[in-house]
């Protein structure tokens, strides 16, 4: 593909030259959702599908960007000296935010590229295929200028770019788990000191399956942000009790104490899953790495319930979802993955119910919903990589 993807390039931008080639993954997370931007555990791990950059250096200051998923659009010019934000640069904002990035950073960009992008992350399913654009991207320039800066440096400018350029006030996990990625891992990343560890995801004779709903809400950057934002006066209101950095400060029995500094019924909803999914990550990575699937799956479990009914970021799709996979037998756990209001849920599932899984659940969705899930079987990748 690879190979495809390097003769297209020279057919677009001519022959001649030196052609690199990158890829950089998306990521599921299997547990530890929304706690990135509250100071808590995420436990992500990267795919194998994820997004192929195919790049020659110019000697001007002229940027080409070519996707090969949006062929229509053809090739979209832009230069070193035009890095600010604009609708109609569309896709292209994000590698053109990172960068922007690297730039304020004080990293110059002396010369042009040509870049043509790939990407096999299903478009809109929640699985990152905008961190991995941009932990791409950062790759790019890392490797073409030769910049001394780290991959979870990488990450961090992705997020930068992100919020600064592209508006959306994402935590660090997606960039983390695409940069910084371990196959046959999971990292578990304290999202407050970056301090990490890679656990290995044994799961004996169980996949891990993602259902993709096909269902994107509107409004997902703001209900996002919103989310954020009530986050953010809860743990001011529980300031003035209690001496804490982030929500990820708090054990359950903290927080129960202290709840009552929270002056709104929502916020202390919100808090509360913060809280609680947090800690549900710590046990939930020691339970695995004790060999205890099935306290895993369990926990997975509770993280659905608490971000459905406390954090409010599933829907109706994801709730059939996942009701529907609980009353499979084989089914370890299952639970959505990702920002929420759709997007995909990820499930545990022994081999032997794979087939079922993939049968009983798509036909019953289908009737429900009136359109078909998507399924991916899915195996943990590398992050971000320079192709030979
Ligand atoms: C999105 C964001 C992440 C994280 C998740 C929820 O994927 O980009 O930073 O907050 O939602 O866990």
């Amino acid at each position: 593909m690879v190979q495809k993807l390097v003769e297209k390039f020279e057919k677009l931008y001519g022959n001649g030259g030196e052609i690199q080639k990158y890829f950089a993954p998306g990521r599921v997370n299997l547990i530890g959702e929304h706690t990135d931007y509250n100071g808590g555990h995420v436990f992500p791990c990267a795919l194998t599908i994820g997004t192929y950059g195919i790049v020659r250096s110019r000697e001007d200051r002229v940027i080409r960007f070519y996707s090969a998923n949006f062929e229509k659009l053809g090739i979209i010019e832009t230069s070193l000296d035009d890095l600010v934000p604009s609708k109609k640069a569309g896709w292209t904002n994000y590698p053109k935010g990172v960068m922007w990035a690297f730039e304020k950073r004080g990293y110059k960009l002396t010369h042009g590229l040509d870049i043509l992008i790939y990407g096999n992350i299903p478009n809109g399913s929640g699985l990152s295929s905008s961190a991995s654009l941009e932990v791409l991207t950062g790759l790019i320039i890392k490797d073409v200028f030769g910049f001394d800066v780290s991959m979870v440096e990488i990450a961090l400018i992705g997020q930068d770019s992100e919020n600064n350029f592209n508006g959306c006030n994402c935590g660090i996990m997606d960039q983390f788990a695409s940069a910084m990625g371990k196959k046959d891992h999971a990292i578990f990343l304290d999202t407050n000191t970056l301090h990490y560890e890679y656990a290995p995801v044994v799961l004996e004779n169980a996949r891990i399956v993602i259902t993709n709903s096909k269902v994107k809400h509107s409004l997902v950057d703001s209900a996002y942000n919103d989310r954020r934002n009530e986050c953010e006066t809860a743990l001011k209101e529980l300031q003035a009790e209690v001496e804490i950095q982030t929500l990820g400060d708090l054990t359950e029995q903290e927080f129960e104490t202290h709840k009552s500094a929270i002056k709104d019924e929502i916020r202390r909803k919100r808090a509360k899953h913060a809280v609680y999914e947090n800690q549900r990550a710590i046990r939930a990575v020691a339970a695995l790495q004790a060999g205890d699937v099935k306290l895993f799956g369990e926990l997975m479990n509770a993280s659905h319930v608490s971000l459905r009914d406390d954090y409010e970021v599933s829907c109706e799709e994801i709730d059939i979802l996942v009701d529907l996979a609980w009353k499979i037998p084989g089914v370890i756990g299952s639970r959505i993955t990702g920002g929420g209001f759709g997007g995909c849920t990820v499930s545990i599932v022994e081999n032997d119910a794979v087939d079922t899984f993939i049968e009983t659940i798509g036909k019953a969705y289908e009737e429900k919903v009136g359109h078909e899930a998507e399924f991916y079987v899915v195996d943990i990748g590398d992050g971000a990589y320079k192709i030979a």
